[in-house]
């Protein structure tokens, strides 16, 4: 990406670090994240006018911790330590570090002692909060504000140069900076919601201590990447997988405005889309966008892969052979295609390549984990940089119909990860129609909107009920309805009792085969969205 103003964030494993790169991102800066041992050279390659290292798991003196190439602090680039990347700071510089007498996890009160560029325009909260800072002052510190901690050690010698700039009560040294060589770090958490001033400090790093200008809007991301395209692309062609979802839909349409006919979306009908959805997109992206799309019906030869399979992993892996299979098929009939794109996003990129992200094994994304190895096709992913929110803004900003960028997300391996168990066509057809009448219902009570997914999943499990006078035996559907902001944590909607009740009703009055439906209250953390 050819940008200037570029913030870079090193990874050492924090459940935040995306989130680091997110707020630096809503200042209109553009934030990458590489992992803690990307090599120097990289670094250099990437240009950043600061660098922020994340939080971790480990301590410093652990055996395998993790640690940068300390050649990092010789760049003369403006450095920001959070958390354990505070710990390392004092590692690597000469200071001390050491298990602290009380673990600090949650919320603590940050006494500021020195604003510095990064404390600077701390604001009080509040009448309380000025009524707290004026009793700080007889602790000669000049404010006080809330600040989200999670730590096990902390700095018990400051490195030569270093001062410190605030403290709690059980961390002496909870901030500290060397102003000359502009390194800060914080032992507290800026890029959490539950850190009061948090956006406010990330802000002062990357605009009072390195100097950024706030050049990242979506407009700018566009012209750079339709140019990149095009110069990428010259005059072969690209065939861009449309699966449905928002992301392949914004992804074909940013390719289109670069390079037009040169483009061709090829449509795959897996056997495991939802009701009306080949027709849909088609539709939707031919009017509005005019584009080339061709739509395959490969159902059968999916079906025929995924007989007999029950294992969630295989599932997916099948899913994403075949798929880059049947577009490698289809390429072969355009004459000069030469690439393939894909609407890989940014979580998707870190989650296979973090060092030791934890979601890299719990699943494999079809988007990236199934990819062919003897791929003929070269891949173009313009959206791997962007998160989902990110996706919807661009995609609005190219004038895309509210009808797909509103979509809730929808996998790559379809129905097939839930349909529990065996996928089967009479199988897929039960969830199909489950499905339809669960966002239907969603969509009548106007909840659309403030759902991130709401879907149904088909069960391996048959239960008795009466219908009539006969006795039933049949299938169980659960409903799983959840809030995220991105996915990556969820929690499940509180549905009103009415919509599940009609939602129950029409499933089991509407679909044969189905006798029974439940509801999922399970959160993501420890569940996940999917059921497989
Ligand atoms: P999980 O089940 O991991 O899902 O909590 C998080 C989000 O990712 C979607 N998802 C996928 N999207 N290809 C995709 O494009 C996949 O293989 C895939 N697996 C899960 C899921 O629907 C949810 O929004």
């Amino acid at each position: 990406m050819d940008f200037t103003e570029k913030i870079l964030v090193l990874d050492f494993g924090s459940q935040y670090t995306q989130l680091i790169a997110r707020r630096v991102r809503e200042q209109k800066v553009y934030s990458e994240i590489l992992p803690y041992n990307v090599t120097l050279d990289r670094i250099k390659e990437f240009a950043p006018k600061g660098i922020i290292l994340s939080g971790g798991p480990s301590s410093v003196y652990d055996k395998n911790a993790p640690l940068p190439d300390k050649e990092i602090f010789e760049l003369g680039i403006p450095v920001l330590g959070i958390c354990y990347g505070m710990q390392l700071m004092a590692y690597c510089l000469g200071g001390k570090v050491s298990k602290a007498a009380k673990r600090e996890y949650g919320r603590a009160e940050l006494m500021i002692d020195d604003d510095s560029d990064l404390l600077k325009g701390i604001r009080k909260r509040s009448a309380v909060s000025g009524q707290r800072s004026a009793t700080l002052k007889t602790q000669n510190s000049k404010l006080k504000t809330v600040v989200w901690m999670s730590h096990g050690d902390k700095i018990e010698k400051y490195p030569k140069g270093f001062v410190p700039i605030a403290h709690t009560s059980n961390s002496p040294v909870a901030a500290m900076a060397d102003k000359g060589r502009k390194f800060y770090a914080l032992q507290f958490h800026p890029e959490v919601a539950h850190t009061e001033n948090g956006t406010k400090i990330l802000k002062n790093f990357v605009f009072n201590v390195c100097k950024c200008k706030p050049k990242w809007t979506m407009q700018s991301f566009i012209e750079t990447t339709t140019r990149e395209i095009k110069k990428k692309v010259g005059r072969d062609k690209v065939v861009c997988a449309i699966s449905g979802g928002v992301d392949s839909a914004v992804t074909a349409v940013l390719i289109n405005r670069a390079i037009g006919k040169q483009l061709t979306c090829i449509f795959v009908d897996n056997g495991v889309l939802r009701i009306g959805e080949a027709e849909k997109v088609e539709s939707t992206l031919k009017k509005h966008f005019r584009m080339n799309i061709i739509c395959v019906d490969a159902s059968k030869r999916f079906l025929n892969k995924l007989k007999g399979i029950t294992d969630p992993e295989k599932k997916r892996k099948i899913i994403g052979n075949e798929f880059i299979r049947v577009f490698e098929e289809e390429a072969k009939k355009i004459k000069g295609a030469k690439y393939l794109a894909q609407g890989t996003l940014y979580p998707d990129v870190i989650e296979s390549t973090s060092f030791k992200g934890p979601s890299a094994t719990i699943k494999s994304h079809h988007n990236v984990g199934g990819l062919l190895k003897d791929m003929k096709l070269i891949l173009i992913e313009p959206l791997r940089e962007l998160f989902k929110d990110e996706v919807r803004v661009l995609g609005r900003e190219m004038g895309m119909p509210e009808e797909i960028i509103g979509r809730h997300p929808f996998p790559g391996p379809g129905l097939a990860i839930r349909i529990i168990d065996e996928v089967t066509l009479q199988r897929a057809d039960i969830l199909r129609k489950a499905d339809a009448i669960v966002l239907d219902e969603i969509k009548k009570a106007r909840l659309y909107k403030e759902i991130w997914q709401a879907f149904a999943v088909l069960l391996p499990i048959k239960t008795v009920g009466v219908m009539g006078d006969e006795r039933t035996y049949e299938n169980v559907v659960a409903i799983r309805a959840v809030k995220s902001v991105d996915g990556m944590t969820a929690d499940w909607a509180r549905l009103p009792y009415e919509v599940l009740g009609t939602m129950s009703n029409r499933i089991i009055n509407e679909v044969k085969g189905i006798n029974r439906v439940v509801f999922d209250i399970s959160s993501k953390p420890p569940s996940t969205i999917e059921w497989e």
